[in-house]
């Protein structure tokens, strides 16, 4: 039997973990300086926390949910999201009875059956924010801001910021009302999903890929015309706060979200050469959705991004990452009676958390060398009969060939010293 990874997902082998690793750190840098703490939540949850929050005819919901049972018959679903946990959270921790600004942010492996393509899966990581307790739009702007300033930290040029405004519940239910009258003349010509979505949620029928029904949305009302006055002003002030801020953005009235919590600002950034999924972050408020959940009416917003388009868009723009993790020490041992002082040495060295490395397997001096090189060790550190009756080392400087004689309790403070000379130097 050969065993297969699921469709739909992949492995983050050891030489790809690094990149992880940097665009995690500078995510979880990036929400710091704004503030943000992390929070975790089971990647499974009961299914109908996401039928209430996401939205029944959603096609996350509808199409995209893991849903099992347990052995008790309870009906879980593999998280496909990460905002409804953590109202969830903040719900079930009686945060919404404190009042004030609560800030998240999250990492995390999320889960939707999609047909996987370049850009999805069916395993993907998210990385995401949620700011509860505020609907001033300055905080709207502020979410928008710290995904624009993560994303120019990894150097990231060709993105683009849409953003919209899909109304509060009454004004929202009024342009349903509008697309259904634009529609409804025609209804035989659109496809079995958008004559479903006509019923239950007409917004949806914008977001439609099949080209009969792009055709048709061209001349559907705007979103933005049936705005009412307090939408309306909280629009335009997320778009002053938005250019005092000199974020560049695009109003994009097609934007309505795949997710149903949403209300007012929805925004999503678009990276062009990513192809059909050129969507990299979206996000925007759900002043609506804790009150849903049954919670204290509270406002909030976020956004959540994919770190699988992230790591694509840096490939695209030919940004590297972080470079492979390479031994600050190799140590060689000559002989066995080396082998107990080199196992000493290796611990004292990894207890100050210095990367060194052994290799008992390779045993003549020059096949030690020869990989201590081909690991790209800064030092090679030697222990052989002379070492030992003196109680040294002799280290080897790889990249310079010199060589120098130390003690081995100096030996931790050299290899920080020379380490951290050298990341100045980067
Ligand atoms: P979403 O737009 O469904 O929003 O997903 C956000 C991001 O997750 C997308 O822009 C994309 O980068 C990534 N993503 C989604 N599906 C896949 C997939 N199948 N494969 C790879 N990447 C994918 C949300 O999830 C909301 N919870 C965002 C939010 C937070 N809104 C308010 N707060």
């Amino acid at each position: 039997m050969n065993y297969k990874i699921p469709r739909g997902t992949y492995d983050i082998l050891p030489k790809d973990s690094a990149k992880w690793q940097y665009v995690q750190r500078i995510f979880r840098e990036t929400a710091a300086s704004f503030g943000y703490e992390e929070i975790c939540t089971p990647i499974f949850e009961m299914a109908e926390l996401f039928e209430r929050s996401s939205g029944e005819s959603s096609d996350v919901v509808q199409k995209e949910m893991y849903r099992f049972q347990d052995q008790k018959g309870r009906d879980f679903a593999l998280r496909p999201e990460g905002t409804a946990p953590v109202v969830r959270s903040f719900v079930e921790n009686h945060l919404d009875l404190q009042g004030g600004r609560h800030k998240f942010y999250y990492i995390g492996p999320m889960f939707r059956y999609d047909r996987p393509q370049k850009g999805r899966y069916r395993q993907f990581y998210q990385y995401g924010i949620e700011l509860i307790g505020s609907n001033h739009p300055f905080f709207d702007a502020e979410v928008i801001s710290l995904e624009m300033q993560f994303l120019k930290a990894l150097g990231l040029k060709k993105i683009r910021l849409e953003i919209n405004s899909v109304g509060c519940a009454e004004c929202s239910s009024d342009y349903d009302a509008a697309l259904q009258d634009y529609y409804r003349p025609h209804l035989a010509e659109l496809c079995p999903d958008c004559q479903k979505r006509y019923e239950k949620k007409p917004r949806r029928l914008l977001d439609c890929k099949v080209p009969s029904c792009k055709v048709l949305r061209q001349d559907a009302p705007s979103q933005l015309d049936y705005l009412d006055a307090p939408c309306r002003d909280h629009f335009a002030q997320v778009q002053s706060y938005l250019n005092d801020m000199q974020i560049d953005y695009k109003i994009n009235p097609a934007i309505v979200r795949g997710l149903d919590y949403y209300t007012n600002t929805a925004f999503e950034i678009i990276v062009d050469d990513l192809g059909a999924q050129n969507s990299l972050a979206g996000g925007g408020r759900y002043n609506g959705l804790i009150a849903a959940i049954g919670g204290k009416d509270t406002p909030a917003i976020g956004f959540a991004g994919g770190f699988e388009r992230l790591l694509l868009a840096m490939q695209n723009e030919g940004i590297s990452t972080a470079e492979p993790l390479k031994p600050q020490i190799y140590i060689i041992g000559i002989g066995e009676a080396a082998q107990k002082v080199v196992i000493q040495l290796l611990s004292q060295l990894r207890n100050r958390g210095i990367y060194a490395e052994y290799n008992p397997d390779k045993s003549s001096f020059k096949a030690q060398i020869k990989a201590a090189n081909a690991m790209g060790a800064a030092y090679a550190g030697i222990i052989g009969e002379d070492e030992l009756s003196s109680g040294m080392i002799s280290l080897k400087d790889l990249a310079s060939g010199e060589q120098s004689t130390v003690d081995p309790s100096d030996l931790p403070n050299l290899l920080i010293e020379s380490k951290n000379k050298e990341s100045n130097n980067l």
